[in-house]
């Protein structure tokens, strides 16, 4: 069920990608995130086939998932996306965020989302390769839109410089719909790119390896959001 209604928030806010925590401590480390003023918790879902890793395909979120008290936002870098989005959704996700590339790929049509997925707040990411425009036909279905910034798969990578064009891009697009539909972007963020991405109109900054490990994840947390 949903506790926290994302549209009430205020932003732009940071997700912090749980890719790069501590996998023995998890919940610790949402906490840790949580008191640092993180309004939702990004967890990245591998299957080892849509993208060459895997990461927290099983049921290793479960707990973690009905610890958080931010909004539980999954990225669904897997083959079978609306399989798994019912799965997470039945774990706590509060967000299921689907891979256009992956949709296209099992023949889902856009329209056909709130019937497989009912009373579920969606969101639709792409890779880098992926043209923007793709997303046009999901936007009337969907509550979040997720900028890969880079090749999703792995932590640690560079933000892509294509990527404040794409993000502009989108927030046109999504101007266009006449809907609210929320602008993230994962992979690569710290101080520097994050205020690309602000520049660009993006809503939620997903970083990982800029926050987790580091003992002043609180002031890095903020840092990404400084002016
Ligand atoms: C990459 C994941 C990201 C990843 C970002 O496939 O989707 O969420 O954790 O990691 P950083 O912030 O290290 O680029
Ligand atoms: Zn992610």
């Amino acid at each position: 069920m949903m506790r926290i209604d994302p549209f009430s928030l205020v932003y732009p806010c940071v997700s912090p990608s749980l890719l790069a925590a501590d996998k023995g401590h998890l919940e610790l480390e949402i906490e840790r995130a949580e008191e640092a003023g993180a309004s939702y918790i990004h967890f990245d879902v591998m299957d080892g086939r849509f993208v060459p890793a895997v990461s927290f395909f099983n049921d290793e979120l479960s707990k973690p998932l009905s610890a958080t008290r931010a909004v539980r936002d999954v990225h669904l870098m897997v083959e079978h996306p609306i399989t798994e989005a019912r799965r997470f959704l039945k774990m706590g996700a509060d967000i299921v965020t689907l891979h256009v590339e992956a949709l296209e790929k099992e023949g889902v049509a856009a329209e056909d989302l709130p019937r497989l997925l009912p009373g579920a707040l969606l969101g639709v990411s792409l890779k880098p390769a992926t043209p923007v425009e793709a997303l046009r036909k999901y936007l009337p279905f969907v509550s979040l839109v997720l900028l890969m910034s880079v090749e999703p798969g792995k932590g640690g990578q560079s933000f892509l410089g294509e990527s404040p064009a794409r993000a502009r891009a989108i927030r046109k697009m999504i101007g266009e719909s006449g809907r609210r539909v929320l602008l993230s972007i994962d992979g690569g963020i710290n101080a520097v790119t994050s205020k690309k991405a602000l520049a660009s109109g993006v809503d939620i900054l997903v970083a990982g390896s800029y926050l987790f490990g580091h003992d002043d994840f609180a002031s890095r947390l903020r840092s990404l959001l400084d002016e």
